[in-house]
Parts: structure tokens; sequence; C-alpha cells
């Protein structure tokens, strides 16, 4: 292991009516909210009633952002800083899924911050303070309920970064996996993707004597693969989505990446994807992550790893085959059961042909050579996304 400290503050406050927790929560930093969402999904399935009624009851006086789009745009964020500066608001609250909650973060950071909120995302400058925030999670996906990761698009530029940092924690989170039956199939799957890409792309490293962090990544991971065809059968089902939401709590919020440094390539990858093409971030992940795998097998970048991923996840008998050979049946499993679930294959699902290839590899490397586990160069990531197509 390497050296490291841990230190995660997120109150995570989980379980069927935890809603009602709002009220003691929320007040602690003030009465002035911005209560921030999305497209208007929490208004069809009674998420934004609860809220409201608790917020009311609490005698918080209200204000609102909606329209956070999926892939949140830093144009939304500059809007809700505004309201927060010209409002005197006191605290946030995101009812949402990843992209609303990452749009919160920055409009946290945004709005004690005098310059252009996207100085916050590239780095060019550091948020010296946050307004705090909270935040009632709606759909199992990012981990960015107990993550201080956000991840924002420009529009203009075709960028979309992640940054993040100590004040991007959220105070506390609400879990209720009630909130989550409403959420429709495909981005279900699409929850269920980027929460197995997560631990997969902590699963790639380096760092040596891992033992524990091996069994607990693939532990959850085998919880996921065993339930996820159970609750595209049962969708309503509330036990099967309460494992569900509670894996992408557990897959991102750095529980297990402690002692070493996981690979995180595939995710810029993906990012520059949809930069350039706004598509949903874990359909990215599906057809880019055994392509990641594939090609690494090929360089030879320690395929031993991803055959301990064939044969202690994906059930690959090793017997008479090679490393490699197990490790591509290993990946082979992984792609079928994406696909099994109805995830995208290539970037042809997504009507993406060969013309930005080069501008996403491109962009993708844009700070150099590109993951920690494996380093790829721009020709190389080229050919992972051509690969993809
Ligand atoms: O906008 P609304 O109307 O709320 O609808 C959303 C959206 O259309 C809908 N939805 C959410 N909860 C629902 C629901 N529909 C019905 N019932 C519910 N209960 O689902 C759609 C997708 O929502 P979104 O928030 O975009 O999904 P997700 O949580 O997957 O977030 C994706 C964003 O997070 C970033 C991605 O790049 C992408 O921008 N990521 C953030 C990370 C982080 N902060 O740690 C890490 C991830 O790797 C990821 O990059
Ligand atoms: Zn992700």
């Amino acid at each position: 292991m390497n050296p490291f400290t841990f230190q995660n503050p997120v109150k995570l406050i989980f379980g069927r009516n935890q809603i009602e927790s709002l009220k003691s929560e929320l007040p602690q930093y003030g009465n002035k909210v911005l209560v921030v969402y999305g497209g208007g999904s929490i208004k069809r399935n009674g998420v934004y009633d609860d809220v409201m009624r608790v917020l009311g009851e609490a005698g918080m006086e209200v204000h609102e952002l909606s329209g956070v789009e999926p892939n949140p745009r830093v144009t939304t964020a500059e809007k809700g800083a505004q309201i927060c500066k010209e409002q005197g608001i006191d605290v946030l609250l995101a009812v949402g899924g990843g992209s609303v909650i990452d749009c919160t973060k920055l409009i946290a950071s945004a709005a004690k911050y005098d310059g252009a909120p996207w100085d916050l995302v590239t780095g060019k400058a550091r948020a010296a303070d946050a307004l705090p925030f909270g935040t009632v999670l709606t759909i199992a996906a990012t981990g960015s309920e107990m993550n201080a990761g956000s991840v924002i698009t420009n529009e203009e530029t075709q960028e979309k970064y992640g940054w993040g940092g100590p004040l991007n924690f959220p105070k506390f989170s609400i879990l209720d996996p009630a909130y989550t039956v409403s959420v429709p199939k495909d981005q279900t799957v699409y929850g269920m993707v980027d929460m197995m890409s997560h631990i997969f792309e902590q699963y790639f490293n380096n760092a040596e004597n891992t033992p524990v962090q091996d069994e607990m990544c693939e532990g959850v991971l085998r919880a996921v693969i065993r339930t996820a065809p159970e609750l595209m059968k049962d969708p309503e089902n509330l036990d099967l989505r309460e494992t569900i939401m509670y894996a992408g709590t557990i897959a991102l919020n750095k529980f297990l990446e402690m002692g070493y440094r996981g690979d995180w390539g595939t995710h810029d990858i993906e990012h520059a994807v949809s930069a350039v093409y706004d598509i949903p971030h874990a359909g990215g992940l599906a057809i880019l992550f055994p392509q990641w795998m594939k090609f690494n097998v090929g360089k030879g970048t320690k395929p031993e790893r991803f055959a301990q991923l064939a044969v202690r996840v994906f059930g690959v008998d090793p017997e008479g085959k090679t490393t490699e050979e197990t490790a591509l049946e290993g990946i082979g499993k992984l792609r079928e059961f994406w696909s099994s679930l109805g995830a995208p294959t290539r970037l042809a699902d997504y009507n993406i042909g060969d013309e930005n290839i080069r501008l996403m590899a491109e962009k993708a490397s844009v700070h150099g050579p590109l993951g920690n586990f494996a380093k790829l160069s721009t020709d190389e990531i080229e050919t992972i996304l051509r690969n993809s197509l």
C-alpha cells in the first residue's frame, strides 16, 4: 500500500422516509435555502412535494433553481451563483442525481468567488470558501453525494472536466431508495455501469499488497452483478433499489481507494466524448471500458490484474489458459453482461463516426499522458476510440 490520509466528513442519512431529517439538518446552516434541481423528474415522482413540505415545516425561506442539465453546464452554475449573491442565500440543497449535485458544488464555491466559475473547474483559481450544501439523491450512479468531485461542461469550448477539493463535500446526503423507483430503465442501467466503472478505475492500480481493497472491490462488483438483472425484471423492488443505491455510494466515496491511486483514464476519455457529443456519461463508459481493458491486455499492462478480475468476479476458469486468455475471457463476460442489461456497445450506437476521434483523444490527454495504472499517449487513446467506433 502507499501511505495515505483519509477523511470523508459527509453525514450519510440512508433509508425510507429519511427526508424528515432535513428539518433538523438544514436549519443548522441558516434560513435561506436555494433548492437546485433538474428537468422536472422530482415534480413527477413526488420528491419535490416531500422536500417542500419539510422545508415549510422547518420555516425555511425557499428559493429555487431548476433546469440543471444532465452533463451540467457552467452557465447554469453561474446563474445559481448569481441568485446566491443577490438573495443572500445561506445554504444550498441539491435534489437530483450527479448532475444536479455537481452543479450545486460549483454554485456553492462560485457564490463566494468573484471571477468566472469556469476558473474553479480548470484550476486557474481555487475557492477559498464555499456555501454549505446538502443533497437529496434521486438516482444511484455517481457517488457525488458522498465525494468531493464535480464534473462540469463548458458548452462553448466543448470541454468537460472533473474538479474537486475539500469545500466540495456535502454537509449531509439523504438517500431514500424509494426515490429511485421512478428512474427509467435506461438511466438505471447507466447508473449500474457507472458504479461498476468507478470500481474498475480503482481496481486497476499499481500498488502492492492490497488484498483487503481487492476483496472489497470484487465483493461490491459481485453484488451489483447479481442484483442488476433482478432489478431490471423488478424495478419497483425496494430491497434491490436499496442494494444498488448503497453500492453506488460505496463505489465512489473513496472507501475503496485507500492506499493507492486508481487509473481514471477511461473516465477522462469518456468526459472528452461527452464534451463533444453530449451523450450520457455511463453510456460512454459502457462502450469504452471493455476497449480500454482489451487494449491494455494487448499491450501487456499487468494482464494478471485483468485475469484476477476475470476469475474472482466473472467466474472464469483459468485452467489450461494463459493469463491473457483468462483476462480476455473476463472482458468478454463484462461486455456480455452490460449488453444483456441493454447498455450500448459502440460509439455508432450514438451516431458517432470517426470525424472527431483525434480531437477527442487530444482533449482527453490535454494534461499529458492519461491514467495512473496505464499511462496512455494521445495516439493510444485514439486507438481505443477507433476500436470503439
Ligand atoms: O433532470 P431530471 O428531470 O432530474 O432527470 C434526470 C436526468 O434526466 C433523471 N432522473 C434522476 N433521478 C430520477 C430521474 N428520473 C426519474 N426518477 C428519478 N428519481 O435521470 C437523468 C440523469 O440524471 P443525472 O443526474 O445526469 O445522472 P447521473 O447521476 O448519472 O449523473 C451524471 C453526471 O455526473 C457526472 C457525469 O459526468 C455526468 O455529468 N459524474 C460525476 C461524478 C462525481 N461527481 O463524482 C463521477 C462520475 O464518474 C461522473 O463523471
Ligand atoms: Zn463515472
